[in-house]
């Protein structure tokens, strides 16, 4: 046999062979607690997965300074957005402490905490325009745009979390969505407060205004 075909037979059998390898571990290893997102990842598994996660972030995107100063409009920017679109798997507080953060695969992770403080801004700033595969975390933004203001607010938002105070987090809870049966009770609570009899129809005009904000991103 000419010698090209034996190396390029041996690579060819050197990949299957690893190939085989890689897949009985991800078996053996991985999954072996079956395909139900409840469970934690296991050590390997979080940190094979955050290993490939950093790889595939380019290092341009890595290293991307953000071009907003965190000034108060800009966080109150990022805080409704974060209110309208993040909250219900992240939670107000950043903690991923809701129904839906606690029961993915893998669960959203504490963003107080170091492991996502630490990351790059422009880290974060990808993470939300273009999503994590394979996992809850949708994609924000458009491709290949560095300069989404919105994203960059929530940025300095997610810096922001660690120190959140209590009037922040009234604020975010004002802004979270609300389906209309939660508005009419709403506004029976309130008019009952103010001593009215007769329960008033749901104010158009919040809701109004809250649409506009979900449009305005994305
Ligand atoms: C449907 C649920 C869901 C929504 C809504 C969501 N996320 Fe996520 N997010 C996730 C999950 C799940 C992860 C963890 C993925 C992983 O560990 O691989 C995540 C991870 C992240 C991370 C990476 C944190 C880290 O330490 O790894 C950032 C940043 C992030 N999300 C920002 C946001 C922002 C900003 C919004 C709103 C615009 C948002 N997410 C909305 C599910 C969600």
């Amino acid at each position: 046999m000419k010698r090209w075909l034996v190396r390029i037979l041996a690579t060819i059998g050197g990949i299957a062979v690893a190939s085989a390898i890689v897949g009985g571990l991800y078996f053996a290893v991985l999954v072996r607690g079956g395909f139900a997102a409840r469970d934690q990842p296991s050590a390997l598994e979080a940190r094979i997965a955050s290993a490939a996660r950093s790889m595939a972030v380019p290092s341009r995107a890595k290293a991307l300074r953000s071009p907003i100063a965190a000034t108060a409009e800009v966080l109150a920017d990022g805080r409704a957005h974060w209110a309208d679109h993040c909250a219900s798997c992240h939670a107000n507080n950043g903690s991923g402490d809701t129904q839906i953060g606690r029961n993915l695969y893998p669960k959203v992770p504490d963003m107080r905490a170091a492991a996502t403080q630490s990351l790059s801004d422009g880290e974060l700033y990808y993470i939300i325009q273009n999503g994590i595969r394979l996992s809850g975390m949708p994609a924000w933004g458009e491709r290949a745009v560095d300069d989404d203001k919105d994203s960059w607010a929530l940025v300095a938002f997610i810096r922001h979390l660690p120190e959140l105070s209590p009037d922040e987090l009234k604020e975010l809870q004002r802004l979270n969505p609300r389906s209309s049966d939660e508005w009419r009770e709403e506004q029976e609570e309130e008019e009952f407060l103010r001593g009215h009899e007769k329960p008033a129809e749901p104010k158009s005009e919040g809701r109004g205004e809250r649409n506009e904000r979900r449009k305005a991103h994305g």
